[in-house]
């Protein structure tokens, strides 16, 4: 089924001050933002921004402070209007929207995370999530029943009663996430929701996040200025330049392994790489394969062709074991007579997970789908080059 899109950011600029239209076609001439700021006033927040966001996936918007994450959040919530530029959300142009429909996309579409919470400080746990629906015009037993339901989710049962002042860094986002989750938005927009906690409490609460889109299939925007957490969350990432350009929309994976230019691959020496890249993305086609009736003659040649010391047995394409080059020793009997068993990993094993397998092993890993059919091989070098670049990362800082 092809994805459906849920929002479509096309030849996006934002330009703050008075003279939009000269920014503007500074920036068409490729002048910085500091060039252009100096000769109009004009701040050139976004350039020529464009990319889609799929129904049910957790988009990631990566940049540096001030590359323009909120503003660009803000741009498709309409809370700011694009300067230049066209944004669709479920299809329908976002500047065409009649006052009622924008509060209706405000109000229903989505629902909104910030980083410092947003919440009513003095006013309990539920008086904050109930707050969010009551604005939505949702009250009484109803908005009661919805907030109950939406603190249980986020694993604040038993807190109703608190103020939320009381509570831990943690805590308060979760009720910040339950006051969004209540709405039951289309979309949720999440603006830097975890950089203000700490490590540990950060990745619980990414690792939350995970289980709740698992759990209800929200279309997500997250912004963050961490790659690492990008990289965890996300399905896809936009990376944002100093200059407000979108310099890269891809993969975690592909980001990782082939990034865009110099800017990104900045970021990614710090993240670990191998916890993230699946075997899929490196996996080479099996260099050596034959169907078990063959013969070990048959084996001995293809090895020799293609210049290997192993070769996958298949039948039918389902892997079988794994054959030495050194073990045969009588060209006439039956290959599966020097079959060893071997050990497969599935496409979407991490590189870390398959550490231990490459270490005791000295042929390349054979990686098989489901059905058991053999689909490709890694080699250990390409494995041991990946750690070791993590390793020398580590080591220049
Ligand atoms: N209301 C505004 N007026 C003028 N400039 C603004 C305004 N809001 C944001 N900017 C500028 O736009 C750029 C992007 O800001 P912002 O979206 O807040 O970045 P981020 O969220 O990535 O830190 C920055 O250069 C910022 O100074
Ligand atoms: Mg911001």
């Amino acid at each position: 089924m092809a994805e459906r899109t849920k929002v479509a950011v096309n030849d996006l600029y934002k330009i703050f001050g008075y003279q939009p239209k000269k920014a503007y076609q500074l920036a068409a001439e490729e002048f910085s933002k500091a060039e252009i700021k100096q000769h109009t006033g004009s701040v050139v927040a976004l350039r020529n921004i464009s990319f889609n966001v799929n129904e049910g996936e957790i988009f990631v918007i990566m940049g540096l402070s001030g590359s323009g994450k909120s503003t660009l959040l803000r741009c498709i919530n309409r809370l700011k209007s694009a300067t230049y530029g066209s944004i669709e959300v479920n299809q329908k142009d976002i500047m065409t929207l009649t006052s009622q429909e924008l509060i209706e996309l405000r109000r229903n579409v989505f629902g909104m995370v910030f980083q410092h919470f947003g919440l009513l400080p003095h006013r309990t746990v539920l008086d904050n999530v109930r707050f969010g629906l009551e604005i939505n015009k949702v009250q009484g037993e109803e908005a009661n029943n919805r907030a109950q339901k939406a603190l249980e989710r986020v694993g604040l049962s038993g807190w109703e009663g608190s103020k939320v002042d009381e509570l831990s860094g943690g805590m308060q986002q979760r009720v910040g996430l339950a006051r969004a989750l209540a709405i039951d938005p289309e979309i949720l927009l999440m603006d830097e929701p975890f950089s203000a906690l700490d490590p540990l409490i950060r990745t619980q609460m990414q690792d939350e996040l995970l289980r709740l889109h698992q759990e209800m299939q929200k279309t997500i925007l997250f912004v963050t200025h961490d790659l690492n957490e990008a990289v965890r969350i996300g399905d896809r990432i936009g990376i944002l330049d100093s200059e407000g350009t979108m310099v890269q929309v891809d993969t975690p994976e592909q980001i990782l392994l082939n990034p865009a230019n110099s800017y990104v691959e900045s970021f990614i020496g710090d993240v670990d790489k191998p916890a993230v890249i699946r075997i899929e993305s490196i996996m080479k086609h099996p260099s050596c394969t034959i169907e078990q009736s063959a013969t070990a003659s048959q084996a001995h040649s293809a090895m020799q062709q293609n210049n290997t010391h192993f070769c996958f047995i298949t039948d039918n394409g389902k892997l079988q074991g794994i054959v030495r080059f050194e073990d045969i020793a009588n060209l006439d009997v039956r290959i599966t007579d020097y079959m060893h068993k071997v050990t497969s990993v599935d496409p979407l094993t991490t590189i870390k997970e398959c550490v231990p397998f490459i270490i005791k092993h000295h042929h390349p890993m054979p990686v098989t789908n489901r059905e058991k059919e053999l689909v490709g091989e890694v080699q250990q070098d390409q494995v041991l080059q990946l750690l070791e670049e993590k390793g020398v990362a580590a080591n220049a800082e």
